[in-house]
This record gives structure tokens, C-alpha cells and sequence, in this order.
């Protein structure tokens, strides 16, 4: 059986790309996977979270997802720290990844910074957090962006220890979904960076919850240096900011990279941003009008949560109990 799990943290604005990268994937997998969508609050708090903004954003992340397209009828939406299994399972992985395998993340090192000794032991061991998330529903493939895929490689190296060290063939192997040009959307103001909810200049990220002038300013803002745009791949590789914007466009339009200089190429960024605004808004404006109908209406959402929970419970409770007795817990 093919199984999807994803996640998003409910850290602030959902941005482009975290639409790009993962979520216009999801809705585009839910044809063909068994899927489950889950709002990770628990990863969220490895980091400081202001309690009134973290439940806020939580709804509102919800709320991206399904005004993007996310079918939380047939599919299972939920939230991280409402299901036990999660918190269950991440200690038993605590025990079974190596110190050695964390020490390697480099996420962690990113956003511990230098000052490491003062980060939380949660931000370091958030690797084991996530492969429990998507363990415990025995996913077998995971859609993110191309930042997750270290992490997805722990899940799959501590899928294969805990089999090993147990002798038993119960996890299976997770397969990352990495798709094409949008897999790293990188900053409006500096294309060497990853597009991030917690960059501070907002101008460096288009939200899913932009109107559309706002995105005619940021795009307007947004870095390019001043040659007209190329017409090969090889030349644009070597110009961030420009292949970023093409990138964007590119992905936007469901063309590749190449198409869009087929078109665009000797043409002064001025004139190309103009239409990348104009297909910034017509993908992004039906989203974001969903947005503020769901938004208005808290007690949908978290009905929805409220279902999603009960779903993925149910899923993830059996494969614990299974777990604990490979363990060796005391069950009664
Ligand atoms: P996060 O916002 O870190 O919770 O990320 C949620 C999902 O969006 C993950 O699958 C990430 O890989 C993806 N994602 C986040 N930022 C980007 C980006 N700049 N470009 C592409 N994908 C991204
Ligand atoms: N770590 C992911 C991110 O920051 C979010 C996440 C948590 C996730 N658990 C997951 C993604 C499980 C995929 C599967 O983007």
C-alpha cells in the first residue's frame, strides 16, 4: 500500500515555497496516495513560539492547506500534538538513531548557529521526531522540499536500525518526493538563501496570504542585477537572483526553466517581472480569497482538525501497540 505522510511547521505565513515546494504537491498526490497532512507544532516549538500566535498560525496553516487544494474529506488533516503516537515513538527512536547520525543534520547547525550550547535538545533530536511522525503511520513516501531530505535519510537509516536491532521486518523504507524546479524557491532578496518564514525582511518571501499589490511590490523589490535575461540554462545558473525569479516563473506556469527563456530571453527584467506578478496573482489570489473565507470561520477548522485527529489515531495507535510489544513495553 502506498501511504503519504507530510508535514508543515505552523511557524508563521505559509510562503511560496512552502506552496512550490510541498503543498502544491500534496493536492497534486492525493489521486494517487492514501495521504496524511499534519500541522507539526511539536517541531514548531523547538524554537521559541509565542503560545496565542503558535494556536493562531496553527488555524491558519490549516487554512492554507485546504484553500490550496488539500481534500481533508477524503484525505487526513490534522494536528501533531493531538496524536500521542508522535511523542510515543520519538523517544523509542531517541534510542535507536546515534548521537553520531544527528550530529551530522544540517539543519541543525543552521539553526542552532553559534551559540549552540544554548539551543534545546528538541531542536537537536527534531530528526527523530519527524521520522516518528512519519513511521508511525508506516508511510512509504514523503512529498517536501529539498531541505527535508537529509532528514528523510535518517527516518530511512533509523527505519532499517530499529528492524535490525529488533529482527523484525515491521518499518518500511520511506521514499522521498522531491520535485522539480521549485524545490528550493530561494529569498527575493538574496538568491543564495532559502526562502524561510523566519527570515526577518519580509520583502524576501512572497505569503500565500499577499494581496495581489503586495506581490507587485515584493516582486518589483526583489534582487536581480541588471542584465536582460539569458538564453541558456548555463548562463542563468551563474546569475542566482535571475534563475530564482525564472525559477518561480517557471514553476508557476508548469513549464521548465528552459521554456521560460525560450520566451523571456534579451527581454530587461522590468518587463519579465511584470508578468511574473501577473502569474504570481492568478495562481495565488483564488488561494488567498479561500484563505480569508476559511480563516472567518474558526469552528470549521478545527472541526476538521477535531476528525483529522481522530483518523490518524486511529491509524497510528495498533502500529504503537505493535512497537511497544517489539520493544518489550509492559502492555497489561
Ligand atoms: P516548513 O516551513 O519548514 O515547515 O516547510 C514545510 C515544507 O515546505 C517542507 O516540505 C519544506 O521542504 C518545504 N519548503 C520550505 N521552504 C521551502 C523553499 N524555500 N523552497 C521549497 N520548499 C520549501
Ligand atoms: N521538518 C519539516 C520542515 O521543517 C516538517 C516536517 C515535520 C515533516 N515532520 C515531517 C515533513 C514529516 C515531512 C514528513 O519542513
Amino acid at each position: 500500500m502506498k501511504r503519504i505522510f507530510s508535514g508543515v511547521q505552523p511557524t508563521g505565513n505559509l510562503h511560496l515555497g512552502n506552496y512550490l515546494g510541498a503543498i502544491r504537491n500534496w493536492v497534486r498526490l492525493q489521486s494517487e496516495f492514501e495521504c496524511l497532512f499534519c500541522v507539526v507544532d511539536m517541531h514548531a516549538i523547538t524554537v521559541w513560539q509565542d503560545p496565542p500566535e503558535l494556536k493562531r498560525n496553527i488555524r491558519e496553516v490549516t487554512a492554507g492547506m485546504l484553500a490550496a487544494g488539500v481534500d481533508a474529506d477524503k484525505h487526513v488533516v490534522f494536528v501533531q500534538s493531538a496524536v500521542p503516537a508522535h511523542a510515543q515513538l520519538a523517544w523509542i527512536f531517541n534510542c535507536v538513531a546515534r548521537i553520531g547520525w544527528l550530529n551530522r543534520m544540517t539543519q541543525f547547525k543552521e539553526k542552532a548557529g553559534k551559540n549552540r550550547e544554548n539551543a534545546s535538545v528538541g531542536l537537536y533530536a527534531y530528526p527523530n521526531l519527524m521520522s516518528a511522525d512519519i513511521l508511525a503511520y508506516k508511510a512509504t513516501h514523503v512529498p517536501v522540499g529539498e531541505d527535508q531530505k537529509q532528514h528523510l535519510e535518517l527516518a530511512r537509516d533509523t527505519a532499517a536500525k530499529f528492524n535490525n536491532d529488533y529482527k523484525v521486518e515491521f518499518f518500511p523504507q520511506p521514499e522521498p518526493l522531491i520535485f522539480g524546479t521549485a524545490a528550493r524557491v530561494m529569498s527575493l532578496r538574496d538568491g543564495t538563501r532559502k526562502m524561510s518564514k523566519s527570515d526577518e525582511s519580509d520583502y524576501s518571501r512572497i505569503n500565500m496570504t499577499d494581496d495581489a499589490d503586495t506581490i507587485a511590490l515584493k516582486v518589483r523589490k526583489a534582487k536581480t542585477d541588471p542584465e536582460p535575461l539569458p538564453d541558456t540554462l548555463d548562463a542563468l545558473a551563474a546569475r542566482p537572483e535571475a534563475a530564482n525569479l525564472v525559477g518561480i516563473y517557471a514553476a508557476l506556469s508548469d513549464q521548465e526553466s528552459a521554456a521560460v527563456l525560450a520566451t523571456f530571453a534579451g527581454r530587461q527584467f522590468s518587463e519579465f517581472k511584470k508578468d511574473l506578478t501577473d502569474m504570481a496573482v492568478s495562481v495565488l489570489g483564488p488561494i488567498n480569497a479561500e484563505m480569508k473565507r476559511l480563516t472567518a470561520d474558526p469552528a470549521h477548522i478545527d472541526a476538521v482538525l477535531k476528525r483529522g485527529a481522530e483518523r490518524a489515531d486511529a491509524i497510528a495507535r495498533p502500529i504503537l501497540a505493535e512497537v511497544y510489544d517489539i520493544v518489550g513495553f509492559w502492555r497489561g
